[in-house]
Parts: structure tokens; sequence; C-alpha cells
């Protein structure tokens, strides 16, 4: 089998910030629309541009987690316009082609349990288990993104700018994962298997996408691969000297495609993503 890179892309850090962008906007728009039915348009007129995202359902949760999601997805708003303000990526942003639909999910969930078809189907909306479960993964990518984008920034403004939206998305990482964390051995409705399970096998699915090597982990882990070897709880999932994993570029393409390959975009984003870092990958066959 053919050993994909794992080496970033040679770019300019704005080009990295537009490519970030995309998966910002992904983000805002997944979690607003699901937790209030309302998107980027709606909190920040003409903050973004582009098509409306297909598919996006108001989700079932419970009150605090409904809180917890719009306040994060409220965050990357904010993102979004200090990125706009303090780089020349100046608003509207353009909104790539963003695929909402339940089915999107189905279809990641499937792969991940090896079925082709769970009964009923695995529907990301229908409790706030399930809806954590995508938000997690989602928050997850930023995460990874940042912790490669930060040493690789120019410039202090961009270093600041890059540094406080990370550690507020690493923040907001940290609290859904400290949601699931205690519904790691409840059943997920109406199937058989545990919320720990399906997350391990999720894992272990963006982990093959990627193609890099293990940087995703489950809610539980063995000793060995705990915090400092003494503990199976993983909240906060990390390296051996518990340092986030980063992820590069073609990685994160893979993963969100569903494709496993940089350069066929699929899934989430069906047109692929915005700016000039996503064609180069295109046009330079990065897969
Ligand atoms: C959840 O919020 C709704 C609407 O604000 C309210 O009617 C309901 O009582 C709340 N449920 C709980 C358990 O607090
Ligand atoms: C890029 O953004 C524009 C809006 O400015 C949108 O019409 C276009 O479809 C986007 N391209 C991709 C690949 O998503
Ligand atoms: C969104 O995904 C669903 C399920 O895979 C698919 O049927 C639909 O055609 C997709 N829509 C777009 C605009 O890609
Ligand atoms: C999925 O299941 C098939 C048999 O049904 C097996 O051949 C294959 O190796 C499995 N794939 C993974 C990734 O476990
Ligand atoms: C899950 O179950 C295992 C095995 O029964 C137990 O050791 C662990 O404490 C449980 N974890 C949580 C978060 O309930
Ligand atoms: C934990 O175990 C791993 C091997 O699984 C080892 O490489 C690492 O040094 C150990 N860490 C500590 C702090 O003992
Ligand atoms: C990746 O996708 C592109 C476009 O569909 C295709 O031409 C290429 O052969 C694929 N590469 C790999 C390694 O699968």
């Amino acid at each position: 089998m053919a050993i994909r890179s794992c080496l970033p892309v040679p770019a300019l850090s704005v080009e990295r910030i537009q490519f970030l962008l995309n998966l910002i906007v992904y983000k805002a728009e997944f979690f607003l629309r699901a937790s209030t039915g309302r998107g980027i348009d709606d909190i920040s007129p003409g903050l973004v541009q582009g098509p409306v995202p297909v598919g996006a359902t108001l989700a079932v949760l419970d009150n605090d987690t409904r809180r917890i999601i719009e306040e994060l997805g409220l965050t990357s708003v904010g993102h979004m316009r200090a990125i706009s303000e303090f780089t020349q990526l100046n608003a509207p942003i353009p909104r790539p082609v963003l695929n909402l639909s339940a089915e999107v999910f189905t279809a990641f969930a499937n792969a991940a349990l090896n079925v082709s078809t769970l009964t009923p189907p695995f529907n990301v909306y229908a409790s706030t288990t399930n809806f954590l479960v995508a938000a997690t993964f989602v928050s997850s990518l930023l995460q990874q993104y940042y912790a490669g984008l930060i040493p690789s920034t120019v410039g202090s403004v961009q270093q600041r700018l890059v540094a406080g939206i990370a550690l507020s998305e690493a923040a907001g990482y940290g609290v859904l994962r400290a949601q699931l964390y205690p519904r790691v051995n409840q059943t997920v409705s109406p199937y058989t298997f545990t919320l720990g399970r399906l997350f391990n096998l999720i894992t272990e699915l963006i982990n093959r996408l990627g193609g890099c090597g293990v940087k995703d982990e489950g809610l539980t882990v063995p000793l060995q691969l705990g915090a400092e070897n003494q503990t199976t709880s993983n909240v906060v999932p990390a390296d051996v000297n518990s340092l986030a994993y980063p992820r590069t570029e073609r990685e994160l393409l893979r993963i969100v495609f569903g494709t496993g390959n940089a350069t066929r975009p699929g899934a989430i984003f069906p047109a692929g993503f915005n700016g000039t870092l996503f064609r180069r990958i295109v046009l330079q066959r990065l897969a």
C-alpha cells in the first residue's frame, strides 16, 4: 500500500487561514442550525457569501447541550469575524458548498461500524448523544489543524489571532468530550452498542481516512495510552507527553471528504474547499 504523505504542503500563513475558514464556516453552520435553526446569515448578515448549506435540521437536544452547542457555534462566528478584520481575507467570506444532511453522517457511521446499513439508519440529529459524537469530531479536526498551524504561522498579528482562536476551540473541544465521557457505557438507543464502542470505531475510521497514524482516540483507552500510563480515562486525547496531535491540510481533506483522498471531494464538502491552498493540492494531485 502506498504511504500517503503526512507532511504539510508549503503555503503562506494567510493561505492556511483561508483553508481553515472552510472548516470554521462548516462548524458554525452545523452547530448553529442544529441547536437553533438559524445560520451564520441570521447571526451576522454579510459575513459569509455563497450557497446556503443543504440538509441542516434542528437536532433533538437536551437544554444544556443546546445552549453549549449554540454557544460554540456563536464563538465560531466571532472567529470568522476576527479573521476578516485582522487579515486580508475580508468579508464576505466565501462559503463552500456544505452538505449537512443526516445521510452524510449515516454513511460515516456505517463505514465506522463496517455495515452496509444500520436499522434504523444512524441519525446524527436524533438525540443529544448522537449529535455530541459528531460535534466532537468536528471540533477535534479544528483543534488538530491549529496544533499544526500555530508553529507555522508568521507575523505577530496572525500569531495572536491564531493562538486566540485555537485556545477557544481547544476549550470547546474539551467541553464536548467532557459531556460524552460520563455516557461512555450508555447504550446508543435504539442499537445494542455502547457510546464508547461507537466512538472508538469512528476514531478508527478517521485515523484510517487520515492515513497518518493514530491521532484521534477514544474516550477511554488502555492504561498504556492514558496520561502518564496511569489512567484509562481519556477526556483530553494526546500523545505520550500529553501534547495535542497536529493534522495537516491533506489529512483533514481525506477525512471530511470521507474518501481518504484529499483531491476527491465528497460527504460534507461535495464541491471541495474554497481557496488557493486547496486548488494547489488538487492541481498538484496531492491525494
Ligand atoms: C427546556 O427548555 C424548554 C424551553 O425553554 C422548557 O420548556 C423546558 O421546561 C426545559 N426543560 C428542562 C428539563 O429544563
Ligand atoms: C466558493 O465560494 C463561492 C462563494 O463565494 C461559492 O459560490 C463556491 O461554490 C465556492 N466553491 C466551492 C468549491 O465550494
Ligand atoms: C447531500 O448528501 C445526500 C446524502 O448523501 C445526497 O443524497 C445529496 O445529494 C447531497 N446533496 C448535495 C448538494 O451534495
Ligand atoms: C469489514 O467487514 C468485512 C467482512 O464483512 C471484512 O472483510 C473487512 O476486513 C472489514 N473491514 C474493516 C476495516 O474492519
Ligand atoms: C464504564 O464501565 C467500566 C467497566 O464496567 C467501568 O470501569 C467504568 O468506570 C465505567 N465508566 C463510566 C464513565 O461510567
Ligand atoms: C508509557 O508507556 C509507553 C509505552 O506504551 C512508553 O513509551 C512511555 O514512556 C510511558 N510513559 C511513562 C510516563 O511512563
Ligand atoms: C484521488 O482522487 C483523484 C480524483 O478522483 C484520482 O484521480 C486519484 O487517482 C485518486 N488518488 C488516489 C491515491 O486514490
